[in-house]
């Protein structure tokens, strides 16, 4: 019954391009047929058939070619690329349980089904084809996106996305270029602006600590804040120092030389701390927070999608409620307000969590 609704659907798509060619009957709507001009079935991609190491990457000249499913959606022809850590996880299986949760709510589809999997999560590129509801593109505009990770990646000629995850590409960047951005920028905004809750107007004197900044969230983050006006203390190794002076950091940390938590605890402490690392830092940084002021600190390495590969959707979401609530606990501050422990669903799926202290 499933199936035949989405068949249904799919025959329901028309594109600005397609070619009109009989009447469907709908209820009682009659709605045009069509056919897309392009009569391409397949394209190049790199694929996995498979979760695992590098060598489950094929290339593939016979990869499906994306169709147009909702009448909001655009194809775009995929200029340069970008990736990112998540499709280095993801190619390991990462996040696999949520994900196919995502592209399958139902659970029609047998396990596996997301395979030949696409990975790549930044593109910029030209629009090819456009759905009949999207307004603002037209065919042959530059565009650049971030793909969600639920959906087909960048790694092949052609991608298909909602015309809300698309933008116009500025005409000051190359292709290249701007395929480098969307994900890490989309990244560091939600975890700074929606998670942190800083922005251009409040940032003036704040104390910013950013753990792990000279990777593609750290740098975007310093360059915002360092616009906002706010005071920035990072982590990196001694290499990447004059990168992160070069953006404006204000003071930095060699975390090469030793525990970082020492120099960190003896500066003056922080409204807000992005952990881009991970692993044991949420054990002291919580200490580094300015106490009784609303200082948050925001993690961009959460257990949730880690917890949900191994324990399944429901018993994961609860193990990591369970850890963050003990985390919050061990903190031993504040009472908690609506804000203590948020969970903000960056819009790409990741999910920065913060402490509020
Ligand atoms: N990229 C995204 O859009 C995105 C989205 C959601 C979540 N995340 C998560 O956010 C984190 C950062 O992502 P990213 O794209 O910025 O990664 P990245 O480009 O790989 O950068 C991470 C940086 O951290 C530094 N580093 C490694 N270990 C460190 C440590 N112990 N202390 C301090 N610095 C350390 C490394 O730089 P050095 O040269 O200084 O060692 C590296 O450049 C990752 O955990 C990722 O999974 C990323």
């Amino acid at each position: 019954m499933m199936c035949s609704v989405r068949h249904i659907t799919c025959l329901l798509r028309l594109s600005k391009s397609s070619v009109s060619t009989s009447v469907f009957w709908h209820g009682s709507q009659t709605r045009l047929l069509s056919t897309s001009r392009t009569c391409r079935t397949i394209m190049p991609a790199w694929v996995i058939d498979k979760y695992g190491s590098n060598d489950v990457l094929r290339f593939t000249k016979n990869a499906s070619f994306p169709i147009i499913n909702y009448p909001n959606e655009v194809i775009v022809k995929v200029s340069a690329a970008g990736l990112n850590p998540i499709d280095v996880s993801m190619r390991g299986g990462y996040g696999a349980a949520t994900l196919s949760m995502k592209r399958d709510p139902l659970n029609i589809n047998q396990s596996g089904s997301e395979f030949p999997l696409i990975l790549g999560r930044d593109v910029s590129g030209v629009i090819m084809e456009c759905g009949l509801d999207v307004k603002y593109f037209r065919e042959r505009d530059e565009v650049w996106a971030a793909i969600p990770p639920w959906k087909q990646g960048s790694l092949a000629e052609f991608v298909v996305l909602s015309a809300n995850e698309v933008s116009h590409k500025p005409k000051s960047l190359s292709h290249t270029e701007a395929a480098a951005i969307p994900y890490v920028a989309t990244t560091a905004w939600s975890a700074l602006v929606n998670t942190g809750g800083l922005n251009k107007d409040n940032c003036a004197k704040k104390r910013v600590l950013i753990l792990g900044a000279s990777g593609g969230v750290g740098t975007f983050s310093i360059q915002m804040l360092k616009a906002w006006g706010a005071h920035v203390t990072v982590t990196c190794s001694q290499n990447a120092e004059r990168f992160v002076k070069g953006l404006g950091v204000d003071h930095v940390v060699d975390y090469t030389t030793g525990p970082v938590e020492e120099p960190l605890s003896a500066l003056e402490k922080f409204d807000l701390i992005l952990d881009n690392v991970g692993g044991d830092t949420e054990r002291w940084a919580l200490n580094l927070l300015k106490p009784w002021t609303g200082a948050k600190y925001v993690t961009l390495v959460t257990p949730f999608l880690q917890n949900t590969d191994t324990l399944g959707i429901a018993d994961g979401m609860m193990q990591t409620a369970a850890t963050v609530a003990t985390k919050a606990f061990k903190t031993n501050r504040r009472v908690p307000s609506d804000e203590f422990i948020q969970f903000q669903q960056h819009k790409k799926t990741q999910l920065p969590h913060s402490f509020e202290c």
